[in-house]
């Protein structure tokens, strides 16, 4: 089916069109070669610019100076665009690292940023394979069949990052839900009704959650994430109620459905790549670019935003001061320019300067976390499989910000 421009640049508003990623990745090659920095206005949001070159998202990144998070750091609609620019106007808007700039940006990132260095997750690596250990074996009780998403890919990196901050496990199945509702927005199996106030509900329902758990590390320190964000000081000061809880939901938001949504799309890649799968079987060497792989293929991110503090260009294309730009990640991560056979999946990319991560000094605090979740949970369940295949038909969330595969039937004999 052919597509105009104005199309290719809607299907970046329509959550439907992430469902279905033969529509996107059409839109997004059409953008990429005739029109790379092209304005959208489509119904319901704010207008922006659509960037969709990988050389020009670097660039913006970059430029984080004009270029800012604040005020629209990711595509919403403008009801809830404008919902959150009163709340901030009150102080009580939702205040995280994706929501700042510098200098603010860079001393809050600091609080959290140890946690998440190599040598931390090194630490931490026994753990996780253990984990990851457990889920392959519960696959083993599934008896041959699962939703590889809805009974392993989810649950296990939700498992790992609340571990991480320290929350008890009664809580998990709480988190999950309030992160299926934040995230899973627009997706109807998720949302709680899919308004702004729904939306709001669930932000709420996390400060209170967060409320009390700022006042209970304070009354009592721990040895968790958790305990270094409610005792972290800035200038002296504790962070106010909002910012610590701001900074857990995005810590608890930001390294799960990420994570399993790549973990998932990785395992489907696999299965539609039955060569790749053997290459990688044959030689475990390979899994780390594997890895890499999958997170360029699958992309579980699909865009943040940032608005111009000048006036300025991009690509040639002049940008006003106050209008936004939209970095499409997963356009980014096909380009032509950068990526030998950008379709192909290919077990050992090497190079693979993939923008899944973003880039800058927002880029992702959790990459070294979710690399070796990956790895972990592939490491594990390799060497144990027998065969796999597709048991049924898999399907993809409905978003415009982050997801993957919702359902993944699979069919399966472990050893
Ligand atoms: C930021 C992707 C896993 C925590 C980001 C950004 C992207 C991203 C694209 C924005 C970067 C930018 O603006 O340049 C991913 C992907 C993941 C993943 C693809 C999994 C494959 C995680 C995990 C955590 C995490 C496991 C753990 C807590 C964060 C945080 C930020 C962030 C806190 C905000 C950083 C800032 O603004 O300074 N991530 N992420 N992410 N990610 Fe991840």
């Amino acid at each position: 089916m052919t597509m105009t421009l104005t199309e290719a640049g809607l299907t970046l508003a329509d959550p439907s069109a992430y469902a279905d990623e033969a529509r996107l990745h059409q839109a997004l090659s059409l953008l990429r070669r005739d029109e790379p920095v092209h304005w959208v206005e489509a119904a319901g949001y704010h207008p922006f610019w659509a960037v969709t070159r990988h050389a020009d998202i670097m660039e913006i990144e970059r430029d984080h100076a004009v270029f800012r998070n604040a005020p629209r750091p990711v595509l919403a609609k403008a009801e809830t665009d404008e919902r959150m620019e009163r709340s901030r106007a009150e102080g009580t808007a939702l205040r995280t690292l994706i929501h700042m700039d510098d200098p603010q940006h860079r001393v809050t990132r600091a609080i959290g940023a140890d946690w998440f260095k190599p040598r931390a997750m090194r630490a931490m690596e026994q753990r996780v394979r253990e984990l990851a250990r457990q889920y392959v074996d519960r696959m083993s009780e599934y008896g041959g069949e699962c939703d590889f998403t809805t009974q392993v890919a989810t649950h296990y990196p939700l498992y790992v990052i609340l571990s991480l901050l320290g929350l008890p496990e009664s809580d998990f199945p709480r988190m999950l839900k309030l992160t299926q509702q934040l995230f899973g927005g627009t997706d109807k199996e998720f949302q709680r009704g899919g308004t702004t106030e729904d939306i709001m509900a669930t932000l709420l329902d996390f400060f209170t959650y967060f409320h009390r758990l700022t006042a209970a590390r304070r009354d009592t320190p721990t040895d968790d994430l958790a305990s270094a964000i409610a005792n972290a000081r800035v200038d002296g000061e504790l962070l106010s109620d909002y910012d610590a809880a701001s900074y857990y939901v995005i810590i608890a938001t930001a390294g799960h459905d990420t994570t399993s949504s790549t973990i998932s799309g990785g395992l489907h890649a696999l299965i539609e790549h039955p060569a790749e799968l053997a290459r990688l079987r044959e030689d475990p060497a390979l899994l780390p670019t594997a890895v890499e792989e999958m997170i360029r293929w699958v992309t579980p991110v699909k865009e943040f935003m940032r608005t111009a503090a000048a006036d300025t260009r991009v690509n040639g294309v002049a940008v006003r001061e106050g209008e936004s730009v939209l970095l499409s990640y997963p356009s980014a991560n096909r380009d032509e320019a950068v990526f030998t056979d950008p379709f192909r999946f290919d077990a050992g990319r090497d190079p693979n300067k993939h923008l899944a991560f973003g880039f800058g000094v927002h880029y992702c605090l959790g990459a070294a976390l979710a690399r070796m979740e990956t790895r972990a949970l592939f490491d594990e369940l390799l060497p144990r499989l027998d065969s796999i295949e597709l048991a049924g038909t898999p399907e993809w969330m409905s978003t415009t910000f982050v997801g993957g595969l919702k359902h993944l039937p699979i069919r399966y004999r472990l050893k």
